[in-house]
């Protein structure tokens, strides 16, 4: 195999959007960052270093990490954070996987800037090589968000004032927002395209907080890929991503355009959030433009006339959305077998959702009735300690206030479907407990969202490993029912399943990569409060089941 090496400087770069400049955090002075590009199999080396007086990791979402944990970048999960001029190189092997995956900073709010593309191309044909037209190019797509404010203020406001959602003032397609908000006409994203050909679109949502519907004006997009994982491909006329998750389409600019100089041969490409709430969120929308090459020259600023997508989805479309998750299939053929485990060892009940808290003394809170928001899984508010969880448990450390006591069952019964089952999940407990299981445990976990002033899907991430969505329902799980329906055959293989608003969604895993993962909430601000959860594997008996040692260059906390 072959080793990609790459550098990451971790700097400042004053950036200008909607007339407002700051100074963000990059790498390598670009927003959105590098695009990293590998081939499946390669082994790869990122040695990041930190020029700013901050703390900093880089996480690389959906590589799978196998044995490698140390490399994973969560901060004091898997590593202490690269201190201020400090150096660490990431090194792992990409296995078994292909398509488009991302990276984003792990550190407070940092990936509000720090992101970018992590492409693995395949080392073997794309299988519909024969039923698809061939592709002619990719283009990638990072859906991000763009606060006027500085992020850091906006965060430390949220955890001490527990407040509502903190709107950004953008959603941004590779980075710019787009002709629709104020001094932003320049900053819009344009590409584009021959007449006739097929391009792979790589989407990404990097956004912080929204869950976001996706079209092309006049075209349909073909579904190949999520999370880097073949699917059954299928035609639609808009998709959904949560945040964390990514989707691989196929376009053909198929439009007949007139070479009379009589149009310009543009479409707008939107994206807006999905939101379910009365909470005044961002509800904006942004537009890129796909330009049909011409005789007419290449546009430098956007045209005068457009109009939205008619087949973006509105706002709260919870039928497309529904529609379009339950459209997604594994390929699962001869050479992309589906992994599911028809049978586990184990089932965890979870429950995911949000809490009040009485307001500290002399504060003003901004949650609801004047408490604070807090988030927790199964009433557990999750606290990241100040040393690396998987060192920790590496090193066999005790007495450190982490335990392998996770409750595998929500303290109150409840009915979830309630208008406002506010009563019974009040309370929340924090602490750092960890779910523990034994190499190789086929492992069950039902996500049951308690409905609770949650304005949209809980985007739940899992590090280390990939999952398979067996069931997906609105209301309250049905332990006598919803199993039998469970599709154990071709269900979509991902890192990132949004959970419906107010309903549930089961998901398997063979535990099967030794280490310490980070289990969360891909909203920032659900994270923030305690949406997130730990969970072991431990190692198994030979050589090959065992964590890697940690490499001799791991910061120290
Ligand atoms: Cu994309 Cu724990 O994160």
């Amino acid at each position: 195999s072959n080793t990609k090496h790459f550098n990451f400087n971790v700097e400042w770069k004053s950036v200008t959007r909607l007339c407002h400049t700051k100074p963000v955090l990059t790498v390598n002075g670009k927003f959105p960052g590098p695009t990293i590009a590998v081939y499946e199999g390669d082994d790869v080396e990122v040695t990041v270093t930190n020029s700013v007086a901050r703390n900093t990791t880089i996480h690389w979402h959906g590589v799978r990490q196998v044995r490698t944990g140390w490399a994973d970048g969560p901060a004091y999960i898997t590593q202490c954070p690269i201190g201020a001029g400090n150096t660490y190189t990431y090194k792992f092997t990409v296995l078994d996987q292909r398509g488009t995956l991302w990276w984003h900073a792990h550190f407070s709010w940092q990936r509000a800037s720090v992101y970018g593309a992590f492409i693995i191309h395949p080392t073997t044909p794309f299988p519909f090589h024969f039923s698809l037209p061939p592709i002619h190019a990719h283009i990638p797509l990072i859906f991000g968000e763009w606060w006027n404010r500085d992020i850091e203020v906006v965060e430390r406001e949220m955890n001490l004032f527990g407040g509502g959602p903190n709107s950004s003032d953008a959603y941004t397609i590779n980075g710019l927002p787009g002709p629709f908000y104020p001094c932003s006409t320049k900053d819009t994203f344009i590409q584009t395209v021959e007449p006739g050909k097929t391009y792979l679109l790589r989407i990404i949502n990097a956004a912080l907080n929204d869950e976001l519907f996706f079209a092309v004006a006049n075209h349909s997009l073909t579904v190949v890929e999520i999370d880097a994982v073949y699917t059954k491909p299928f035609t639609t006329t808009a998709i959904m991503l949560t945040p964390g998750q990514t989707t691989n389409v196929l376009l053909t600019a198929d439009q007949i355009i007139p070479q009379d100089h009589s149009t310009e041969g543009v479409f707008v490409m939107a994206a807006r959030p999905y939101l379910t709430s009365i909470f005044p969120f961002n509800n904006s929308t942004t537009i890129a433009f796909l330009k049909y090459q011409t005789n007419k020259p290449y546009p430098t600023m956007p045209p005068h006339n457009y109009t939205l997508p008619l087949n973006l989805p509105a706002m709260e479309d919870t039928p497309f959305a529904t529609q379009f998750s339950n459209s997604l299939r594994s390929l699962a053929s001869q050479d992309y077998p589906c992994r599911v485990p028809t049978k586990i060892d184990k089932r965890v009940f979870i429950t995911i959702g949000l809490n009040l808290q009485d307001c500290p003394q002399n504060q003003t809170c901004q949650g609801f009735r004047g408490k604070r928001f807090y988030a927790s899984m199964n009433n557990q508010s999750f606290v990241r300690p100040s040393f690396s969880i998987l060192e920790s448990h590496y090193r066999k450390f005790k007495n450190n206030g982490i335990s392998s006591d996770f409750p595998e069952k929500p303290p109150y019964v409840f009915n979830y479907t309630g208008v406002n089952p506010v009563t019974e999940n009040m309370n929340t407990v924090f602490g750092t407990k960890l779910l523990q299981v034994s190499f190789g445990t086929r492992l069950e976990i039902v996500l049951q969202d308690t409905n609770f002033l949650n304005p949209e899907n809980h985007p739940i991430h899992v590090h280390g490993h990939n999952f398979f969505i067996v069931g997906r329902g609105f209301g309250n799980f049905d332990d006598d029912k919803d199993p039998v329906e469970y599709n154990v055959v071709d269900p979509p293989e991902r890192n990132t399943v949004g959970v419906p608003v107010g309903g549930w969604a089961a998901i398997r895993l063979i535990a099967d990569n030794p280490g310490v993962w980070f289990v969360h909430c891909h909203l920032e601000e659900h994270t923030s409060w305690g949406l997130a959860m730990g969970f072991i594997v431990k190692s198994g008996k030979e050589p090959s089941q065992c964590l890697l040692p940690p490499p001799s260059d791991l910061p120290p906390c």
